[in-house]
This record gives structure tokens, sequence and C-alpha cells, in this order.
């Protein structure tokens, strides 16, 4: 017997249980936390947000799939079996992400919160509008999702840079790396937009002292902030007090150390804060499971996973 987990925190665990029963060719897929069965039968598991120490209860586990892109919350797990992880690297969730990306550079471009405000108000007003080209964006983090980003507001023509830790190279973008290169990259961008994994380097990393950096002289009016990645990554005091002393003009906030964001955060009424419940991308389960079947099959046969992680890197 070898059978897979699907231990799946939020609204998608049914289509999950779903799709992996109709493509798992007999092998059975049990649900966590009700139907796992007996532990020593469970030889993958395939989780999103499981909980920390439910992975060590299993003795025979041979691998995990992520059913998301970030592994942070496998990683901090202390007693996370020392199994191989794959993660999601599919043009389903890049594409989700792109377009989040793209909705909200615009959004900070187009002055659509100023707008909103005027149509409250029934203010009919048009307000100073930049050029793309007049515009600096730079992009934290020049993976699967950052590159996609980087590209696709790239061709709306803003001046497109990224940061990443190892140096890269990719055609027409500008490109900074590692501790070194990062005050120059903030100097040059006006909307910062934060596509990084979450470790132990970039945990706290978009505090008040990285903001003040930001380019705010330039044709955008003023630092923009989007932080897509995870909410470790920024110190949200540090946020609100970058947004009243004016370093900031405006952030749009998808993840949060604490999701739900609680009720009495400041930053769900700030004026100058955009809030959404960390639903910038998410696989589709039906554009992945078949993916996730094939992969353990292939596993069987000897092959390895898809977009393995680096453990050391942490990402
Ligand atoms: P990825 O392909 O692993 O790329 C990670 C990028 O971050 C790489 O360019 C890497 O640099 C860079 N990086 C890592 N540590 C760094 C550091 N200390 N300093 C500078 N750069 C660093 O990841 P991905 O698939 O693009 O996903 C990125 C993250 O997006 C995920 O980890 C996840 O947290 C987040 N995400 C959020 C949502 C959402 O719904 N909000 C959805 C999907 C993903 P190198 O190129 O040098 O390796
Ligand atoms: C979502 O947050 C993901 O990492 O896929």
């Amino acid at each position: 017997m070898s059978a897979i987990l699907l231990a799946v925190d939020g609204p998608q665990a049914g289509e999950w249980l779903a799709l992996l029963r109709e493509r798992a060719r007999g092998r059975e897929v049990r649900l966590w936390p009700d139907h796992i069965g007996n532990a020593s039968d469970i030889a993958y598991a395939c989780v999103w947000l499981p909980p920390h120490g439910l992975l060590a209860r299993f003795p025979n586990l041979k691998a995990i799939i992520n059913l998301g892109a970030g592994v942070d919350r496998l990683l901090t797990d202390a007693a996370l079996p020392a199994v191989p992880i794959a993660r999601v690297a599919h043009p389903d969730l890049t594409m989700r992400m792109t377009e989040y990306v793209v909705l909200h550079v615009l959004m900070h471009h187009r002055r659509q919160r100023t707008y909103d405000a005027q149509q409250r108000e029934r203010v009919w007003r048009v307000n100073p509008q930049p050029a793309a080209s007049e515009v600096a964006v730079g992009i934290m983090g020049l993976g699967v999702i950052g590159l996609a980003a980087a590209s696709a507001v790239g061709r709306l023509g803003f001046k497109v840079a990224g940061w990443s830790r190892t140096p890269r190279n990719s055609p027409g973008l500008e490109t900074f790396h590692g501790t070194a290169g990062l005050d120059a990259f903030l100097a040059r961008s006006e909307i910062l937009v934060c596509l990084l994994p979450r470790t132990p380097q970039t945990e706290g990393l978009l505090n008040l002292a990285l903001l003040r950096k930001l380019k705010r002289d330039g044709a955008a009016g003023g630092a923009f902030l989007i932080n897509a990645a995870r909410g470790q990554l920024q110190v949200e005091a540090d946020i609100l007090a970058a947004l009243d002393e004016g370093s900031l003009a405006g952030a749009t906030l998808d993840v949060f150390a604490e999701e739900p964001l609680p009720a009495t955060s400041p930053l769900w009424s700030h004026p100058k804060v955009t809030i959404t419940p960390h639903n910038a991308g998410d696989i589709a389960p039906r554009a992945f499971a078949d993916n996730v079947i094939a992969q353990i099959e292939r596993f069987e046969c000897g092959l390895p996973l898809d977009n393995v992680i680096d453990r050391g890197r942490g990402y």
C-alpha cells in the first residue's frame, strides 16, 4: 500500500480530493484530518499549509508535493521529514500572479484610489498622469513569478528592474543582486513589487529603513509598495509609519504575518492601503491535478519530482 495523503487548509480541499481520486489509478487518496487511516500506509503527502508536526506522523513518507509556490510553512516545521519537496511552478499560477502585479502597478500608476475617493464625493476632476515610460518599477525576486511579472510590466512600457540573491541575466531587464545591489535598486524604484520567498534572510526585509530608500521624487509622485510574497517579509508598523510620514504614498498588501488579518489591524482602514485576502495567485486544482499524479508515478519509476526545492537555500 502506498497511499497519498491530501492535507489542504482552505476551501479547495474538496476539489483537490475529487480530482486526485479521479486520477489516482487505484492508489488510495486519504483526506486529512478525518480519514488518514493507518499512518504507515502514507507514501506521498500533497499539502497546502499543513499544521506543523503532521508530516512527521508518517514513517514511510517518500515525498511531499506542496500545492503552492511558497514552501515556508513546510520549512518552518522543526519536525519536517527529510524527504524531497516539490513545489508549484506552473503557468496557471504564474499568470494569476502576473495579473495581480499588473493590476496593482496600474492601480497606483493610474491613481485609481484617488478616483475612487473622488467618485464617493461626486468630484469630476482629471489629475496629472505620467506615462508608464516615466515610472520605475522594481521587482524583488526574479524567480518564476518575478520574471513573468517583470516581463508583463515591461511590455506596458514601465522602466523595470529586478533584484535577486544571485546575479540574473535577463534580456531587456536591468538587474541588481545581493545586499550590495539593494540600495541602488531601491534608489531607482518608485513602485516596489515584492515576490520573494520567505526565508531567514528575507523576513522583516520590508521595514522602514528600506522603504525610506525608495525613489520618491519621480514621475509616479511618490513611492508605492506591492507585497504579494509573504506577510513575514513586511513590518506592518513600519509600513504604517512610512505611509504616515510620506516615505510611501500607497501600499497594496495581499499577505500578512497573521492571516486572516485581524479586524483590529489599522491597515484595514488606512486610506492609502489596499488589502486583498492572500488571493494574488492560487494554483487551480484542475490545472495541476494531472501533474501531481504524473509526478508521483514518475517518482515511483525512479525519476525526480518537478521543481524540487533546495532546503539549504530555503526556497
Ligand atoms: P522562485 O522561482 O523560487 O524565485 C525566488 C526569487 O527570489 C529568486 O529570484 C531568488 O533569487 C530570489 N531570492 C530569494 N532569496 C533572496 C534574497 N535573500 N535576496 C534577494 N533575492 C532573493 O519563487 P517564485 O515561484 O517566483 O515565488 C516567489 C514567492 O511568491 C513564493 O515563495 C511565495 O512566497 C510567493 N507567492 C505568493 C502568492 C500569493 O498568492 N500571494 C502566490 C504564489 C507565490 P535567485 O534568482 O538568486 O535564486
Ligand atoms: C501562495 O501563496 C503560494 O505560495 O502558492
